[in-house]
């Protein structure tokens, strides 16, 4: 455990700035006024403008962009991402409370965060608020300062100069349109991503999601999630390499993930063995929506060719001996997902012949087809596609 490297410092709630009056009793004009009644609006609404939307990154960080306007971090709302939606919609903080929790990690940047995330503010994501479509976005993710440790989940620590960003970039050009700071250890050993990717308990204490974090300074979240890439870091820099902004994943760019998996098959008379090892520090699948399949087909020299009953990989999250949402679940009934450093070996039993040939799929759907109806997501093409992580025959 590397706990102990966090500087845990008081967290800093997001401030947001008013114009202080003078006292000159000046006659002010419309604009004036209007501005004036803009901010206490704004304050109503617990409005701030403290990160710089993406799009202000665009202009000198062209690859690192592009890449990332792919991520999940770029697509976390619910205005981008169907599934997310799915579930708020059947979440009962969305129907019973309009509060929207999922902001911490969904949302961060948006600019009345905290009024989002209260208890009776009722204060919902708003398609029409440019902050509110931005997902985890550049500068948020920038400014992690520290990492507060929690029981439910962990909350990141945001340093308070605005337009100062962390990097490790130690002689760097100069940005103009921001300062660079390179001595936050996070953005060196992975630990950047747990404030977020560690755990988050339900209200009956049950862990929904489990990350488990094993990071070193030479494997972790960030050497297998952001490897280097052939590309400039920005106009003006002379640097010809960055580091990969599309954060692969289940989503895409599952192809750079693949070499952390073996997949090594048998043929023993009439069996086939196909022995999976896991050397990602943590479980292959993460999230309990997904269902993971090892698949094996067998096609003879004629061509014909059948399909095994394939293994399957689930976390199953349940009350009283029956599956549960994750907000009402309060155990969890069953858990076939390959852990972290963990190998396993299946055996399927079938007719073989010397000239078949064995074909070997592991790979995964987004929601597991027995969800995707109940969550509205039949017409959604992405959805409801099996993903490939990685094949191989013999
Ligand atoms: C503590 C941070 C945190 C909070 C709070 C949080 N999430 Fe997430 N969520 C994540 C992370 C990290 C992932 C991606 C990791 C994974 O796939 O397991 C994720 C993934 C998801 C996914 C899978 C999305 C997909 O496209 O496959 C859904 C659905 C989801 N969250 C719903 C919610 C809802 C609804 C809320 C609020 C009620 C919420 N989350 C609150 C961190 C959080
Ligand atoms: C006017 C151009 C410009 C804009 C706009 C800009 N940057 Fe930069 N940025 C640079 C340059 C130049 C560097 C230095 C690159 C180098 O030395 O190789 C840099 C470096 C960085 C670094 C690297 C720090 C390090 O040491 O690793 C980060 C992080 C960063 N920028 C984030 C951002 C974010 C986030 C935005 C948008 C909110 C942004 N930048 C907008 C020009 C810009
Ligand atoms: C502010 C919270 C936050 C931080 C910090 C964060 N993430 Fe995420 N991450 C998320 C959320 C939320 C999702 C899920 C988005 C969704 O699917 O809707 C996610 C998704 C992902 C995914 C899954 C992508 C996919 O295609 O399935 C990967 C991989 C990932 N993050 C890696 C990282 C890494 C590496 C870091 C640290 C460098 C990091 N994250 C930091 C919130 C965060
Ligand atoms: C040794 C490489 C390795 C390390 C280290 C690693 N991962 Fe992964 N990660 C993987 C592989 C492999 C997958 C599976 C990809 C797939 O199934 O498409 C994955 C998948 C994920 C996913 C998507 C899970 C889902 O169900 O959608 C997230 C989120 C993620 N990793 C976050 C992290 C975070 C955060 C860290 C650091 C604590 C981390 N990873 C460390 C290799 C790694
Ligand atoms: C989830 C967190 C996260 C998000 C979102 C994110 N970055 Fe980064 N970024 C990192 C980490 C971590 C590194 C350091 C990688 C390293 O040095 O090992 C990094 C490195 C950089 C660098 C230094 C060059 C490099 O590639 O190593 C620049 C510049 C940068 N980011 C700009 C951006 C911009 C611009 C965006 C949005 C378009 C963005 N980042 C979004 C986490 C993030």
């Amino acid at each position: 455990m590397k706990w102990k490297l966090f500087s845990i410092s008081v967290y800093t709630s997001f401030l947001f700035l008013i114009g202080c009056s003078n006292g000159e009793t000046q006659q002010i004009s419309d604009a004036q006024q209007q501005t004036k009644e803009a901010k206490i609006e704004s304050k109503e609404q617990g409005i701030h403008s403290n990160f710089e939307l993406n799009e202000s990154c665009k202009s000198c960080h062209k690859n690192i962009y592009e890449e990332y306007s792919t991520s999940m971090h770029a697509n976390a709302s619910i205005f981008k991402d169907p599934v997310h939606k799915a579930i708020w919609d059947k979440h009962p903080k969305n129907k019973k409370m309009q509060q929207y929790v999922c902001a911490k990690c969904h949302t961060p940047a948006a600019n009345n965060f905290k009024y989002l995330v209260t208890e009776g503010k009722h204060q919902v994501p708003d398609a029409n608020n440019p902050t509110h479509l931005e997902g985890v976005a550049c500068s948020y993710c920038h400014r992690i300062e520290a990492i507060k440790l929690g029981e439910k989940t962990n909350t990141n620590v945001i340093a308070s100069k605005r337009k100062e960003y962390f990097g490790n970039i130690e002689e760097h050009a100069e940005a103009g349109f921001h300062t660079i700071k390179t001595n936050n250890e996070l953005f060196l050993n992975g630990n950047v991503c747990i404030g977020c990717h560690s755990h988050k308990q339900n209200k009956h204490g049950l862990s929904v999601c489990t990350t488990e974090i094993k990071n070193t300074e030479s494997e972790n979240c960030i050497t297998c999630h952001m490897p280097e890439m052939d590309g400039s870091v920005a106009i003006g820099s002379e640097r010809t390499k960055h580091h990969f902004h599309g954060f692969a994943g289940t989503h895409s760019k599952q192809e750079l993930l693949a070499q952390y998996v073996d997949i090594i098959p048998e043929r023993k008379g009439n069996q086939v063995t196909v022995t999976i090892t896991n050397n990602a520090s943590h479980a292959l699948l993460l999230h309990p929506l997904r269902l993971g399949l090892l698949k094996v087909n067998i096609t003879s020299a004629n061509g014909t060719s059948k399909e095994l009953e394939p293994v399957k990989f689930m976390r199953v999250l349940g009350k009283d001996g029956n599956p549960a949402p994750p907000w009402v679940a309060d155990t969890e009934l069953k858990n076939t997902v390959l852990q972290g450093k963990e190998s396993k070996t299946f055996t399927f039993d079938t007719e073989l012949k010397d000239d078949d040939k064995i074909n070997i799929t592991l790979g995964y759907f987004l929601v597991n087809p027995k969800m995707i109806e109940k969550l509205g997501l039949q017409d959604n093409e992405e959805i409801k596609k099996f993903h490939v992580l990685k094949s191989t025959s013999i």
